[in-house]
């Protein structure tokens, strides 16, 4: 047990060191890109500036330092040259956030106003607000590539990695797309469909593709790539049903963003399936009533958290996440890669089902 603790202790001390040398990084990034941009004129490197606060502002940086995880753990030695190449993710990953808020009408993003509501209140006109952050958010995706093209790596290597890229943003954005088209339709969604979204939506982006990247980076194989995928697919997943737990139990101060947004648009996610399909009639009616309902109070949040842990939908969600990080231990543990990286990976497993934000 005391092996255990200590073993997380030094996985949150380099946690914090990954996270912090990122975020150098990216400040450094952002600040070279507002002077290439001020060339183009003045108010486009005023729109950098911008995006910098977004992404510099907070986040827990797992994808970026995924991407250097993957690339040790198949035997990359070029730290500094991986760490930048590793902001592509970030980078990317604030392209999906800026434009989930529009989707999601969120307001609020990691403490602060979203992009859209940012400029919402600057202009005072809504839909100009939501115009300007689809554009904010498309010059994002151009610096996710840039972030790999500007890398000191083999030509052949970076190609991989940004065909690895493309292909994250056409999965994301199915996922984004099928969990629009089922909003708001409980009793037509199944659980395959769900897992579809968790998939496509996260799991390629924020944990498969961000170690794959690394790899193909260290110049790995394909048998390698695979292994990678399984692994990072079903933390991907484990990942995601952590956040729709966190959105409805979650606190709105350590999170950053809204809770109860999925209920609020009627989202089809595990957690609420499984409401649905376990709470009694009469809490499931009252659950109902709630789902797509745009105004929602605490009194009605601790009502909804109440039918949810009652139902177990939460401990049947809890449960599948810990089952899928068992099962990618599991496969973890069987790689044969440098030890401190396979540590890492696997405490990081365990951190993303327990984690409060
Ligand atoms: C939020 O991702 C979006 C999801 C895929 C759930 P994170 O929880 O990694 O957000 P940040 O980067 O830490 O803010
Ligand atoms: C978003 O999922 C996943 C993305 C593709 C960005 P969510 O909508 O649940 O993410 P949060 O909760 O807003 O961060
Ligand atoms: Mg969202
Ligand atoms: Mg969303
Ligand atoms: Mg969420």
């Amino acid at each position: 047990m005391k092996k255990n603790k200590d073993k997380f202790k030094y996985f949150y001390k380099d946690l914090l060191q990954y996270q912090k040398e990122i975020n150098s990084e990216l400040k450094r990034f952002f600040n070279k890109k507002i002077k290439e941009s001020s060339l183009i004129f003045k108010q486009a490197a005023e729109t950098i500036r911008i995006l910098k606060q977004g992404n510099i502002v907070g986040g827990k940086r797992i994808r970026p330092i995924l991407i250097n995880v993957g690339y040790s753990l198949a035997g990359g030695k070029n730290k500094k040259s991986i760490l930048k190449a590793s902001l592509s993710i970030e980078l990317l990953h604030n392209y999906f956030l800026i434009h989930d808020d529009i989707i999601d009408r969120d307001e609020l993003r990691r403490g602060k106003k979203s992009l859209y509501s940012f400029y919402k209140n600057k202009t005072n006109d809504l839909h100009k607000g939501i115009s300007l952050a689809i554009v904010g958010g498309d010059i994002t995706i151009s610096l996710a590539y840039q972030a790999i093209l500007e890398s000191n790596f083999l030509e052949k290597n970076k190609i991989k990695a940004l065909e690895i890229l493309n292909q994250t943003n056409i999965n994301t954005c199915h996922g984004q797309m099928l969990e629009m088209f089922l909003e708001s339709k409980p009793n037509k969604i199944t659980e395959k469909e769900i897992f579809n979204i968790l998939k496509n939506k996260t799991a390629y982006y924020t944990f498969a593709n961000p170690l794959k990247i690394g790899a193909v980076l260290a110049g790995s194989n394909n048998k390698f790539l695979s292994q990678l995928e399984k692994i990072g697919l079903s933390l991907g997943i484990a990942f995601q049903i952590r956040d729709d737990i966190l959105d409805l139990f979650g606190s709105e101060k350590e999170l950053g963003k809204p809770v109860a947004s999925d209920i609020k648009e009627g989202k089809p996610n595990l957690l609420i399936l499984k409401t649905l399909a376990l709470a009694k009639p009469k809490d499931k009616k009252i659950f109902k009533e709630y789902l797509g309902k745009k105004i929602i109070n605490q009194k009605d949040i601790k009502e909804i958290r109440r039918i949810v842990t009652e139902s177990r939908a939460l401990d049947y969600c809890q449960n599948k996440a810990w089952g899928l990080v068992k099962k990618a231990s599991f496969l973890i543990k069987k790689m044969k890669v440098p030890q401190k990286e396979k540590e890492f990976l696997l405490n990081l497993a365990d951190y993303i089902i327990e984690r409060k934000f």
